[in-house]
This record gives C-alpha cells, sequence and structure tokens, in this order.
C-alpha cells in the first residue's frame, strides 16, 4: 500500500510537469519505483490453499533463482537506482554545475538496468543451480563494471573546473567520497562473482565488507550528503548550523568506515584461506573455532568503526536539531517555466 501510494505521488507528480524533458534523477527514481514493485509481486506469487494459507509457486533451484533475482534486484534497485537519482540532483547542485555529461547519464541509466536484472546467479555459485546460469550471472556481472563506472565518473567529473570547492565544502566530500565507495564496491562486486574468487570470498567476511563499502560508503554518504544540502533550505537558512560540525562529520564517519571495511577485509581472506587450507593426508588444517577466535580482534576494530559511524550521526542529530530550531517553515514558491525552455 505505502509502495502503491509513492508510485501515485511519484507518477502523477511527472504527469503533471510542466516541462516536456524529464532530468535523469527521475529516471532512476522512476525505475526503482518500478523494478522493487515487481520484484516484490513476482518473488511472493503464491497459490492459495485456504483462508489463511498459501504456497510458492517455486521450488527448489528455481526457488533460490528467483530470491536471488529479487535479492541481487534488492541492492540494484534500491541500494543504486534510488540513490543515484539522488546523486544526480545533489551533486551537480552542491557543486553548481551541470552533470558532466547528460548522454553519459542516459546510457548510465539503460545499460544498468537491463543488466543488473540478470546478475543474481552470483549469489549462488557452486550450488544446485544450472552451471550455464552461474556462468551467465558471472559474466553479465562483469559487464555490469562498465555503466557502474561510466556513473560513477560521470558524478565525479561533474566536479571538473570546479576541484578547489572539495577543499572547503564538506558537503561535496560527503558525496563524492560516496562516489568513490561505489566505484570501489562495483569493482570489487564484479571480482567477486568470478567463480575462482567467489570460492575463497563466499560465507566469509569479505561478503560482509563488500556489502558495507556499499551500504555504510555509498548509500549513507549520499544519504547524508544530500540531507545536509536539504535541511537549511527546508528551514529557510544560508548552511547548517555548523560547517565545522559537517566537516568533523565527514572525517568520523570515512574513519568509522575504513575501520569496518578493512577488518572485514582481512579478516575474510583469512577465513577463507583457514577454511580451504589442507594438511598432506587431506584433512582440514584448522576447525572452525580456530577461525573464530583468529576473526576476533577484527570483529573488535569494526565494532570501533561503527561506533566511529554512529557518533558521526549523533553529531549530525545535534547539528539538524540546531539548525530546525528558529528556522521558519519556507513555502517555497514553484518556479514558473518560461514557453520557450526545452532541451
Ligand atoms: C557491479 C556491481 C556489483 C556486483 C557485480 C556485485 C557482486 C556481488 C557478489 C559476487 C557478491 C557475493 C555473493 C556471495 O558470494 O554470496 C555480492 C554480495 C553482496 N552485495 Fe554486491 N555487487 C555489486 C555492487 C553492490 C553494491 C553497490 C551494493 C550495495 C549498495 C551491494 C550489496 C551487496 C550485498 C548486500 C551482498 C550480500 C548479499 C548476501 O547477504 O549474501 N553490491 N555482490
Ligand atoms: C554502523 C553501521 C552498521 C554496522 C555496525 C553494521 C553491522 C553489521 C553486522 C555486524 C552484520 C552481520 C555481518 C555478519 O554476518 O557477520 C551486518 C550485515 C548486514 N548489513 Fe550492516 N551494519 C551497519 C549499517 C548498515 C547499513 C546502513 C546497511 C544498508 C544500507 C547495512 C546492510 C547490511 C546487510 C545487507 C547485511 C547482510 C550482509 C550479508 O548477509 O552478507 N548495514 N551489518
Amino acid at each position: 500500500m505505502v509502495w502503491v501510494a509513492y508510485a501515485i505521488v511519484f507518477f502523477g507528480t511527472i504527469a503533471k510537469r510542466k516541462i516536456k524533458h524529464i532530468y535523469v534523477a527521475n529516471w532512476f527514481y522512476g525505475g526503482f519505483i518500478l523494478a522493487v514493485a515487481l520484484l516484490h509481486i513476482v518473488n511472493n506469487i503464491s497459490i492459495p490453499a485456504g483462508l489463511m494459507k498459501s504456497y510458492p509457486v517455486y521450488s527448489g533451484a528455481i526457488d533460490a533463482m528467483v530470491q536471488w533475482w529479487y535479492g541481487h534486484n534488492a541492492v540494484g534497485f534500491f541500494l543504486t537506482a534510488g540513490f543515484l537519482g539522488m546523486m544526480y540532483y545533489f551533486v551537480p547542485k552542491q557543486a553548481a554545475r551541470p552533470v558532466y555529461s547528460y548522454r553519459l547519464s542516459v546510457v548510465h541509466f539503460w545499460a544498468l538496468i537491463f543488466t543488473y536484472m540478470w546478475a543474481g546467479p552470483h549469489h549462488l555459485h557452486y550450488t544446485a543451480l544450472p552451471d550455464w546460469t552461474q556462468s551467465l550471472g558471472m559474466v553479465l556481472s562483469l559487464i555490469l563494471f562498465a555503466p557502474s563506472w561510466g556513473g560513477m565518473i560521470n558524478g565525479i567529473m561533474t566536479l571538473s573546473g570546479a576541484w578547489d570547492k572539495l577543499r572547503t565544502d564538506p558537503i561535496l566530500k560527503f558525496l563524492i567520497v560516496s562516489l568513490s565507495f561505489y566505484g570501489m564496491s562495483t569493482f570489487e562486486g564484479p571480482m567477486m562473482s568470478i567463480k575462482t574468487v567467489n570460492a575463497l570470498s563466499h560465507y566469509t567476511d569479505w561478503t560482509v565488507a563488500h556489502v558495507h563499502a556499499g551500504a555504510l560508503g555509498w548509500v549513507g554518504f549520499v544519504t547524508i550528503g544530500s540531507v545536509y544540502y536539504m535541511i537549511p533550505r527546508l528551514f529557510g537558512k544560508e548552511q547548517m548550523h555548523s560547517t565545522k560540525l559537517v566537516e568533523a562529520h565527514f572525517w568520523i564517519a570515512t574513519i568509522g568506515v575504513v575501520l569496518y571495511i578493512a577488518a572485514m577485509w582481512i579478516a575474510g581472506v583469512m577465513q577463507g584461506l583457514m577454511w580451504s587450507s589442507l594438511n598432506d593426508d587431506g584433512t582440514l588444517t584448522y576447525s572452525f573455532v580456530e577461525s573464530v577466535k583468529r576473526t576476533m580482534p577484527y570483529y573488535v576494530i569494526r565494532f570501533a568503526g561503527g561506533l566511529l559511524y554512529l557518533s558521526g550521526m549523533c553529531i549530525m542529530a545535534y547539528n539538524v536539531y540546531r539548525t530546525a530550531i528558529g528556522g521558519k517553515a519556507v513555502d517555497a514558491e514553484i518556479p514558473a517555466v518560461s514557453q520557450t525552455q526545452h532541451h
């Protein structure tokens, strides 16, 4: 219900627009809303077997396949496409420059939504899934690298000619470092989808490092940057209450993410190597518990990283509160559109 209401509000607003052109950020948002609805419906198709009971139509390997089609596209559309929409709006706004290449952003959109749909099987390497589906998933994941980096470069290059702004503007720092984490996790992802690499990384904390490079670095930072952009404007202020605190938040959060993912990378590779290490007679060199013991210090580092990230959010909450009090609600005027405007 919430999603349907959201879709009606979003597409209703698009339908009522005054200019013909639909800016690329809205394409990403629209794609995200439609794809999440599609995933939810297809993944949950069931046959009713009574008033309170039903059975899923999928079973066995097909069920696993459909669930990871859902799972991977949740990453691709929920954690990526929506946030790319934010990126395409807030990076040019904060940098006060147009998108580096508008043409590239349109190619980025179509290539990304086409390719993401096929990459799901990389979550099911070496399972009962037919081998060719695993290989296809791997190849399409490798292809996915191209549109991902195209988008990342497009975002970062929007700053070309205004690089100096990065030195003084912490909001821009959040947005640009977010794009760097996006680039990093979308390089790492295709590598992990290569079957031989996945044989090492799967089940280990390497996957967890990858997840949080995306979740904390990309999704988190672009959201934080966008919130810092919007809050003063919502309350009729020029700036956040304290730019110094935004700067402090940036460094605390960055150190937090780096500690988190570096610890999990090291732990992950170590686990992978320990689990696959064999004695001369073919028995396992290490028991599972030994690998858990060796991982403990890295979990402590992850905890410290998470704590830093959390404290950054507390600083942000305080800064938002101080900006909001004493602010006044703003009735932003909807700008008139001149008839000659076209793109
Ligand atoms: C080109 C883009 C990407 C590719 C090809 C890719 C590929 C992969 C691969 C191969 C795995 C490991 C699967 C396994 O061994 O179980 C994985 C896991 C994961 N990735 Fe990515 N990734 C990409 C981008 C991202 C981004 C940007 C995010 C987050 C914003 C993300 C979130 C996740 C999550 C949450 C998992 C763990 C799923 C689980 O719970 O098992 N990925 N990805
Ligand atoms: C300071 C913030 C965070 C901390 C400390 C944290 C910590 C953790 C921990 C301990 C796990 C379990 C990993 C394991 O199996 O060993 C986990 C899993 C996960 N987290 Fe986070 N998390 C944070 C923020 C986030 C955010 C913001 C997102 C999404 C936007 C996210 C997405 C996920 C996902 C998808 C998994 C499942 C990964 C998998 O199964 O491979 N996390 N997180």
